[in-house]
């Protein structure tokens, strides 16, 4: 499990509310207590301040949060900083990058494959963007700093967004933070604290017995000639917050220490058991496919390749065809052009070229006499029809062939041949796949989508049927 770090998320909506100062301590905190414990701290916001803090001298970067965005590991990014702590240096220019994340879990997965371990603290910008979302999903707990009413209003939302998603709320603790103790109330408010903590509590908020006091000693380490930001650890030993970052330190370690499955691990099992499922539906799907083409009878193997995948709509029968068997079928049946001799060479190559570029579906309708005629139609790829025609299958019940649509009957009878002789009540499509792979149709993602091309169908043929 080393692989899959625990990750700590520090959010809120307000600005100015002690994210950062906390993010970049913490980190320092826990790697003095825990020195042997990878420590990662990466932020996205624009500031910068994690750099100036950890920066070694002539350090060469390989790449920015940006790059970790994008896809590069994060093990081929951390920089060994200051004080031990690991960082991915900062980038100004992830605003154009929000669209591209769409989902949330991004970067779950993101880090769940960075190779990092340990605990890896993340700093997020004063607002709900889709990164903040992202970190926020991902997080084995998430901080959320309070220091005055407005701020605890705020928080509402982040709770929100777990309430939409279905997520278990219990990573999400407000600490109160830049707290002024000489600040006193009458009644059983004493102070600021207590009666941030009463409104947390009364909201269903779960709040830390930790917070963060104000100090002008810790206010002051963010601005000084050299343009350094200084540690708690190192220049505030003197102050309340000191003894305050240590305590949360040590709550923080217990609680990486106990979690046997970090968020990290569980996302990427989950992706795993997705992947094999995936593979076990393709396998299924493959078994019970003709080594044949049912048109000619003969092996797919051959030179001329599997051009097209047929499958009925009840998902009862399913193959490919050889490019020119399908089409010659097509032709005959369509356009009423018989497929052999040099006169309709011409009208083979129209064929074709139509066959590659739609979707043909084949919908049996039994007249009261128990004779069937065929509807035809070809789709293009976004489920428009192009071309329609309804032919009788004159003497198919009977299973005599009449020349023309021979092809046709074949295919007909392999695909959608009930029990009882006559045709199910179902219809049948026939796809053009790619003749270098063409099972990739059976594969996920282009499976699911022929399904969702399958619904559509139905969806056009229904008016008719009703
Ligand atoms: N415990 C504290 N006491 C006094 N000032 C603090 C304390 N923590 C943070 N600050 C100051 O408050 C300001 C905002 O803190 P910061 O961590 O940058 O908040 P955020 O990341 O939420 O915007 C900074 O100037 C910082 O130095
Ligand atoms: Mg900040």
């Amino acid at each position: 499990m080393n692989n899959f770090p625990y990750i700590l998320t520090i959010s809120s909506e307000k600005g100015g509310v002690g994210k950062t100062t906390l993010a970049t301590n913490l980190a320092i905190y826990l790697k003095a207590m825990q020195p042997d414990l990878p420590v990662t701290v990466i932020s996205f916001d624009n500031h910068f301040t994690i750099d100036k803090m950890f920066e070694l001298k002539g350090q060469q970067r390989t790449g920015t949060v940006r790059d970790l965005l994008n896809g590069t590991p994060g093990r081929e990014l951390i920089l060994q900083g200051q004080y031990g702590v690991q960082y991915i240096p900062s980038s100004d220019q992830l605003t154009e990058l929000y669209q591209e994340f769409k989902g949330p879990m991004a970067l779950c997965r993101m880090i769940a494959e960075s190779g990092l371990s340990g605990i890896v603290l993340v700093d997020t910008r004063p607002d709900l963007n889709i990164l903040t979302q992202n970190a926020l999903y991902a997080a084995d707990r998430v901080l959320i700093p309070v220091k005055d009413m407005p701020s605890l209003e705020n928080c509402k939302h982040i709770f929100a967004l777990f309430d939409q998603r279905g997520i278990d709320k219990r990573s999400l603790a407000l600490i109160p933070c830049l707290i002024d103790n000489r600040i006193k109330y009458d009644g059983i408010f004493k102070d600021q604290r207590t009666l941030l903590k009463a409104f947390a509590i009364n909201r269903g908020y779960r709040c830390l017995e930790t917070y963060i006091s104000k100090s002008p000693k810790v206010e002051s380490l963010n601005t000084n000639p050299d343009g350094k930001v200084y540690p708690i650890l190192t220049h505030a030993r003197e102050t309340d917050v000191h003894g305050q970052f240590t305590e949360l330190a040590r709550d923080l370690l217990t609680s990486y220490q106990t979690t046997a499955e970090p968020r990290a691990y569980l996302y990427h099992r989950w992706l795993q058991e997705e992947e094999s499922r995936k593979k076990e539906a393709f396998l299924a799907r493959l078994e019970g496919i003709p080594a044949h083409c049912v048109i000619c009878g003969r092996a797919l193997d051959g030179p001329t390749g599997k051009g097209f995948f047929y499958e009925s709509a009840d998902r009862n029968s399913r193959g490919f065809l050889h490019s020119d068997c399908f089409v010659g079928a097509l032709c005959s049946t369509l356009y009423h052009q018989p497929a052999v001799g040099p006169a309709s060479e011409a009208s083979l190559q129209m064929a074709r070229e139509n066959a590659r570029e739609s979707v043909a579906v084949f919908v049996p309708l039994q007249e009261e006499d128990g004779q069937y005629r065929l509807r035809c139609i070809q789709f293009d790829r976004r489920c428009s029809p192009l071309l329609e025609r309804t032919i009788p299958l004159a003497g198919f019940r009977e299973g005599q062939f009449n020349g023309i649509n021979d092809q046709l009957y074949l295919l007909l009878n392999e695909s959608l041949a009930g029990y009882d002789g006559g045709l199910r009540n179902s219809w049948l499509a026939v796809h053009p796949v790619d003749e270098a792979r063409p099972e990739q149709v059976l594969q996920e993602p282009s499976y699911r989508h022929l399904q969702e091309y399958h619904q559509r169908v139905a969806q056009q043929l229904e008016p008719r049927a009703a």
